[in-house]
């Protein structure tokens, strides 16, 4: 852990990304994007640390880590929590550090019920509807701040 390490928080059923839905997801997989964030995070001088969990409450835990660490920032892709969790909202406010809003799809072109992020509400920046390239972009960005 060190100042330029970057939290990537990854939410229910991303476990299964590469199987899951893969003609909406594609059939990379959560240990390849981790593969890429590392590549280029060791490019960018950003330690990668990589979690996924079915638990919101985890989400929460790890974004109040994040924050006692001094973390640099976070990614996080938080699945359907995306759309439901106002806890998840109030974790990522309650913190200073800033946190990246990652999907693959692009929510907003799907279900209506996918419409609303309660996350990219207190998110610094949102990246979308590239695949696993979202998350690479998320990361250029925290190369920048
Ligand atoms: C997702 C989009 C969400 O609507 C969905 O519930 C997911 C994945 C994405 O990365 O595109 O689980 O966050």
């Amino acid at each position: 852990m060190s100042a330029n390490t970057v939290y990537v928080l990854n939410g229910p059923n991303l476990n299964l990304l590469g199987m899951r839905e893969p003609e909406i997801y594609g059939t990379e997989t959560l240990d390849d994007v981790a593969g890429m964030l590392e590549d280029r995070g060791r490019e960018l001088g950003l330690e990668i640390d990589m979690r996924q969990s079915n638990h919101e409450g985890h989400l929460i835990d790890w974004m109040h880590e994040a924050q006692a660490e001094g973390a640099k920032a976070i990614l996080i892709n938080p699945g359907a929590y995306t759309h439901t969790s106002i806890a998840l909202l109030d974790a990522a406010k309650s913190i200073k550090i800033p946190v990246i809003e990652v999907h693959l799809s692009d929510p907003e072109k799907r279900e209506d019920f996918r419409h609303i992020s309660y996350i990219g509400m207190a998110a610094v920046k949102t990246v979308k509807g590239l695949g696993t390239r979202s998350y690479l972009v998320a990361l250029e960005h925290v190369a920048t701040l």
